[in-house]
Parts: C-alpha cells; sequence; structure tokens
C-alpha cells in the first residue's frame, strides 16, 4: 500500500498529515552526539554507512515521524568532483573555491558517481531496517547552491561573487551548474535505486536574486536536473526546496516539475495558497526558533498552518533545519498536535 507520505506528494490531501523536520537527524539529539563523537570528522561520518545509517534511523527511534531523511550532506557532491571540503567547528563548510577563468578540473563523471557508492550503501541500509510504512527521502543540493559553495567557498555570504558570474561569466557559470546537474542525477538515480522513495532538492541560497537572474540559475538548472532524472528512469516523486525565494516562488513552481515544494519562514501561507497550484504538495514554514521557544505560541502556529492547508495536499515541516538547541518536548509536542489534526 502507498503510504500516505506518497500520497500527498502524489496530490492527495490527508487528515492528519503527515510530518518530517528538516536536519531532524543531528545535535539536537544526545545519541546524535554520542555517535558523532565517534568519527574522525563529519565526512567520515557521512561516508560510513553504519554511523549514517543509525544517525538516519535515531529521530525514527525517537519521534513518531513518518519519513527519514538520508544522513549526508550536499557538499558531498563538490567533494566526490574533487573539490577539497572540510567541516570546521563553529564555522561551517569550508569549500576549495574556482576561479572563472580557469577550466573546471573535475574527475570523471563515473569516478565522482562511484566515490559516493558509501551513500548508496547507507541508503540500502536503512530501507532495510525502516518500518515499510515510513517513507525514506534521498536528497541532494540544488545545482546554484552547491555552485555557490564552488565560487564562494563558503554559505552565509551576500552571494555578490557568485551572482556576478551570471553577469560577467555566464559560461563558465554555466559550465559549473552543467558539471553539477549531471553527477547530481546519477547520484540521485544512485540513490533512488538503493531503495529512497523520494528526493529533495535543496536549494538553500536561492534568496534575494532579480526574477530573470532566478529564472537562468535556479528555475532552469532545477528543471535540467528533473528532466535528466526522469530521462534516466527515476520516477519518484521530488521536492524542490527554493529557499528565500519569496514573491517568485511562483515562477519556480510554474517551471520546475516538482510534486512539492518547500516553504521557508517567510512567507504567508496566504500567498502561498494564491501562488501554487493545489495538485503540487506543500511542506514547511514552522520557524524554528518559535520550536525552540515553545509555549502557547507553538501550539497556535502550528494549528495555524494545519488550518490554513487543510484542504490541499501537505507535510508538515519546519521553514529551515532543526537547531542544535532544540528541546526534545518541543519537537514532540509538535508531532502530537499534528497527529490530533484540525
Ligand atoms: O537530518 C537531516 O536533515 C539530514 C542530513 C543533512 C545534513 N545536511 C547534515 C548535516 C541534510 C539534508 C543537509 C543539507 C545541507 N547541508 C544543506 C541544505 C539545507 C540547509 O540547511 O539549507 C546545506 C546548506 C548544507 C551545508 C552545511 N552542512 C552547512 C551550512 C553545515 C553547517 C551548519 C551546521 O548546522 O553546523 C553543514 C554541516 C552539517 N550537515 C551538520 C549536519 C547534521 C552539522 C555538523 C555536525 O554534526 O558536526
Amino acid at each position: 500500500m502507498t503510504s500516505s507520505f506518497i500520497q500527498v506528494l502524489n496530490g492527495q490531501p490527508k487528515n492528519p498529515v503527515p510530518i518530517w523536520m528538516m536536519r531532524q537527524a543531528g545535535r539536537h539529539l544526545p545519541e546524535y552526539l554520542a555517535l558523532r563523537s565517534q568519527a574522525k570528522n563529519f565526512l567520515d561520518f557521512c561516508y560510513s554507512p553504519a554511523m549514517a545509517a543509525e544517525a538516519t534511523l535515531q529521530p525514527i527511534q525517537r519521534y513518531d515521524m513518518d519519513a527519514a531523511i538520508l544522513f549526508a550532506d550536499i557538499l558531498l557532491v563538490l567533494d566526490a568532483m574533487g573539490f577539497n571540503v572540510e567541516f570546521e567547528k563553529r564555522i561551517g563548510p569550508l569549500v576549495e573555491t574556482i576561479a572563472p577563468d580557469k577550466p573546471l578540473k573535475q574527475v570523471p563523471v563515473e569516478t565522482a558517481v562511484s566515490r559516493l557508492s558509501p551513500v548508496y550503501e547507507t541508503v540500502r541500509r536503512v530501507r532495510q531496517k525502516l518500518p515499510f510504512d515510513k517513507v525514506l527521502i534521498g536528497f541532494c543540493g540544488a545545482p546554484w547552491t552547491v555552485a555557490l559553495y564552488a565560487i564562494e567557498g563558503r554559505g552565509g555570504t551576500d552571494k555578490s561573487v557568485a551572482r556576478s558570474w551570471a553577469y560577467l561569466h555566464p559560461s563558465a557559470l554555466k559550465n559549473l551548474l552543467d558539471a553539477i546537474i549531471e553527477i547530481s542525477a546519477l547520484y540521485l538515480k544512485g540513490q533512488v535505486d538503493a531503495g529512497a522513495d523520494a528526493v529533495m532538492l535543496f536549494e538553500s541560497w536561492a534568496e534575494g536574486l532579480p526574477d530573470n537572474v532566478f529564472q537562468q540559475i535556479v528555475c532552469q538548472p532545477n528543471a535540467a536536473l528533473i528532466a535528466r532524472l526522469r530521462d534516466l528512469g527515476v520516477t519518484v516523486p521530488i521536492i524542490g526546496f527554493p529557499r528565500g525565494a519569496g514573491t517568485v516562488l511562483g515562477n519556480f513552481v510554474s517551471s520546475v516539475p516538482v510534486n512539492g515544494v518547500g516553504l521557508d519562514t517567510s512567507i504567508s501561507p496566504d500567498f502561498v495558497n494564491q501562488t501554487v497550484p493545489t495538485n503540487i504538495a506543500v511542506q514547511g514554514h514552522l520557524d524554528p526558533l518559535l520550536l525552540i521557544a515553545g509555549g502557547e505560541a507553538l501550539d497556535q502556529r502550528v494549528r495555524d498552518i494545519l488550518t490554513a492547508y487543510k484542504h490541499r495536499p501537505h507535510i508538515f515541516n519546519l521553514g529551515h533545519g532543526v537547531r542544535p538547541e532544540t528541546p526534545i518536548a518541543h519537537v514532540q509536542r509538535v508531532v502530537d498536535l499534528v497527529r490530533e489534526g484540525v
């Protein structure tokens, strides 16, 4: 039988709605911190199928979530392509950068895809252990977000260097995006062949782009990646997440053929209902900071989100990832409220 999670992604509303949370595996869980302390570094952790599978399953064992998300990172793709990637404590990821006038040094696509094979093994192990009614979500970074790390070396900047490439070095940017699209498509196919039931494309740095540039470097590459995936015979539902798209969210859903769309904390449910066609599932919104704060305001916001999307396919989620300081009781409270339904 198809799980209600997949039914929602196929366009059917459900009450109660399915729930999972971005970064549900991670530092807010003491069992994650214990496991993490056994790994030499974060990349080793991601490339260890035993540890990554355990981290993927931890939130499912603790909470009644409907989906597990593969434990990995969007920057594994750059690592596999031959970029030096490091995760620094308190700073976040640091990536070796490329120059616009230098050819893209790159390992052959087959080599890159096979370097990622420990991730496929993680997926196999998780799918074997996961109850049949729980969904396993595979993922990768969406092309522009991955390209941004290769150009700027880190996230959280004002993106001006990478954004200028759209004007100053459009063909170098296109070559980089095309290389990322090809390996990402093969990587996601590897995850689906290993047992992922749905995939999500994280476009974390979509904020603040002019509409024509948004079309060129976000919508077109996301659409090209999906076209390539379908071409490779991948049929599972796909969730897009153009974080910070704001008023151009409608451009995204009309030009990228996703089954579901992730919503960040900043757009209103009213805007979403006016903008996103009802055959596309919506997921997201809840502010991770409200999840930390808890109390009546959290309960009220959860109910408001459920009510706003009562008549359309909806998967409950946050507008961004669970933060390390989040109390477990608050996550539990949200799961309970969502299970009650509206
Ligand atoms: O539970 C899950 O969501 C599964 C695993 C997952 C991770 N990263 C693990 C991780 C997923 C889906 C990601 C995606 C990811 N990684 C994104 C897209 C989503 C988003 O947050 O916008 C981005 C931009 C990255 C890049 C990245 N990786 C950053 C910016 C950081 C540092 C920030 C931080 O929280 O420390 C990471 C490291 C990272 N990836 C951690 C985890 C659990 C923390 C590292 C640790 O445990 O030591």
